[in-house]
């Protein structure tokens, strides 16, 4: 090689060097910017995968979590897949390429959510499973209320109305383990009736995607197969339990047969003081999107979270914070739901004759 060729090279080299220098210096400083300028904190970004927002309470989680969040100072992605697991990694996998700081997933599928925490964790992005517990992963924090407690509550409800006769279960969604708690939790405390042959359960099927029109098909199939003679309704939540109670107003049993429900829907709420539906089970939202948020930044800094309980989900304890859900009947609907500013009085009392209303 000719002296001018490696003189060349050299020079070469170095020039190269220098510009994978410029550019290591410019992306460090592209994926950290807080450090370049001192002391001034990195915005916290974090993302929420949702499964949908059909349901009125889903669409109070959104809210009161970007209202928090703005609150608070801190930057929150929020999209919902409409229940479309496929749909919901991939929207989970943009959040993570954007570089949230920690992921909160309300899966739909709780066995498909499982690569969502994997891709997550391959980036280094805790996950906080949110309301509904992700199975079989390494889910770093749970953020529900008790779940089978919800059901026991329903179950305690309706067979003090109706100790005896022939009931019928209209479950959740099956990919929601959530709605596997709630069935668990419902039919512990009618085993005993069961066993001793005071109650017959003589429907018991899940709503695809807790749709009310499978809910209403159920509940039609039920009537039909028992010639009407159906003396009690457990329906998981309240959009299955308006379904239900479309089918009884079919048959004119609005009213006469007993139907739980959950989640303290405005609708569900009408139908309780107006006699339609017996009962549902409040689950604060606000409580429960706060309590997550606050947490979910705690993750994000790395510092301590606080936890009241730990679920297994198949793979490990997962830490969890629980909250506790509340019956709501027309007995106490002005204590709890009104009370708390959950719908205002004059939503939920509408089609209540002013005489026959509470006094405020
Ligand atoms: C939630 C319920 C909700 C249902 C349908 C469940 O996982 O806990 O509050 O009604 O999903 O969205």
């Amino acid at each position: 090689m000719s002296k001018f060729l490696k003189k060349t090279l050299a020079i070469m080299c170095v020039f190269v060097l220098a510009i994978g220098a410029f550019v290591g210096c410019a992306k460090k400083e592209e994926s950290k910017p807080a450090e370049a300028d001192g002391d001034e904190k990195k915005e916290i970004v974090v993302g929420f995968s949702m499964d949908t927002l059909k349901e009125e309470r889903w669409q109070k989680d959104r809210d009161i979590l970007t209202a928090r969040a703005k609150e608070l100072g801190v930057k929150i992605l929020i999209q919902a897949a409409n229940g479309d697991d496929n749909k919901q990694i991939a929207q989970a996998e943009n959040m993570i390429s954007q570089g949230v700081d920690v992921l909160m997933v309300a899966p739909h599928n709780a066995e498909v959510a499982a690569a969502i925490v994997e891709n997550a964790h391959a980036e280094g992005i805790p996950v906080l499973s949110y309301d509904r517990l992700i199975k079989n992963a390494d889910v770093d924090l749970y953020v529900s209320f008790d779940n089978e407690k919800v059901g026991n509550l329903q179950g305690e409800y309706i067979t003090k109305l109706v100790p005896k006769g022939n009931y019928v279960y209209i479950g959740g969604s099956p990919t929601d383990n959530n709605a596997t708690l709630f069935k668990k939790g419902a039919m512990d405390i009618l085993k005993p009736l069961v066993d001793s042959g005071d109650i017959n359960i003589v429907y018991d099927q899940m709503s695809k995607d807790w749709q009310p029109s499978e809910a209403q098909k159920h509940m039609e199939n039920a009537l039909t197969a028992n010639k009407n003679k159906v003396d009690a309704v457990i329906c998981a939540n309240d959009g299955t339990g308006g379904g239900a109670i479309s089918a009884l107003a079919e048959q004119q049993l609005v009213g006469k047969v007993p139907v739980t429900g959950q989640d303290a829907e405005l609708a569900a709420c009408q139908r309780i003081v107006e006699g339609q539906q017996s009962m549902t089970v409040y689950k604060p939202i606000p409580k429960l999107a706060s309590t997550a948020l606050d947490l979910a930044i705690k993750m994000a800094n790395e510092e301590k979270i606080e936890t009241n309980s730990t679920v297994e989900n198949g793979k490990i304890d997962v830490p969890s914070y629980l909250l506790e859900p509340v019956v709501v009947d027309q007995e106490n609907m002005m204590d709890t739901i009104i009370a708390d500013g959950y719908h205002p009085f004059d939503e939920v009392y509408k089609n209540v004759p002013e005489s026959e209303r509470p006094k405020k």
